[in-house]
C-alpha cells in the first residue's frame, strides 16, 4: 500500500481536487487497493469547510464528486503516516518542513516534479481559472500513478 498526501494552502481548491482527482484515476486503473489517498492544508484558514464550490463544478464536469470531502490542516504526524507527501508550489514545502520539523525522509515533492514541465500548479484563488489547475492537477497526479505504478 502506498500512502499520498497532497498539500496546498487552504485544502478547499488544489489539494483536494487532486485527492479526488488521484482516487478517481487510481479506481479507473483498478488499484485502489494499493494506495492510500488524502489531502490537507498548511494553513488553519479553511478548515472544516468543503471544497470551494467552482473546484467543486470542475470535478463534476469530469464525473467526480467532492461530497463529505472538508478541509483538514496537516499536523506532525502525517509526516510518518504517508511515504510520498505533494505540495502544489514552493511555499507548501516551506510551510511543511517548518510543521513537520525537516523531512529526513526525503517524503516530500512538488505535484508537478514528475512531469516535463516542473513548477508551481495553477493558484486559481486569484485568477478564477479552475481549468488551467484542472490540467496541472491531472497531469501531475497521471505522472505520478506512472511512476508509482512501476516502482
Ligand atoms: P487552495 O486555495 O490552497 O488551493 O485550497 C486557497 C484557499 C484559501 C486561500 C488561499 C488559497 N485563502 O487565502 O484563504
Amino acid at each position: 500500500m502506498t500512502r499520498i498526501l497532497f498539500v496546498c494552502l487552504g485544502n478547499i481548491c488544489r489539494s483536494p481536487m487532486c485527492e479526488l482527482y488521484m482516487k478517481d484515476a487510481v479506481e479507473r486503473a483498478g488499484l485502489s487497493d494499493r494506495f492510500y489517498i488524502e489531502s490537507a492544508a498548511t494553513s488553519s484558514e479553511e478548515l472544516g469547510n468543503p471544497v470551494y464550490p467552482p473546484a467543486q463544478r470542475k470535478l463534476r464536469e469530469h464525473g467526480i464528486s467532492a461530497l463529505g470531502k472538508t478541509a483538514r490542516q496537516i499536523t506532525k504526524a502525517d509526516y510518518s503516516r504517508f511515504d510520498y507527501i505533494f505540495g502544489m508550489e514552493e511555499s507548501n514545502r516551506r510551510s511543511m518542513l517548518r510543521i513537520f520539523g525537516g523531512d529526513p525522509e526525503d517524503k516530500i515533492r512538488l505535484l508537478l516534479d514528475w512531469t516535463p514541465r516542473p513548477g508551481a500548479v495553477a493558484d486559481p484563488w486569484y485568477t478564477g481559472d479552475f481549468e488551467a489547475t484542472w490540467l496541472d492537477v491531472s497531469e501531475g497526479c497521471d505522472a505520478i500513478l506512472r511512476k508509482l505504478n512501476d516502482d
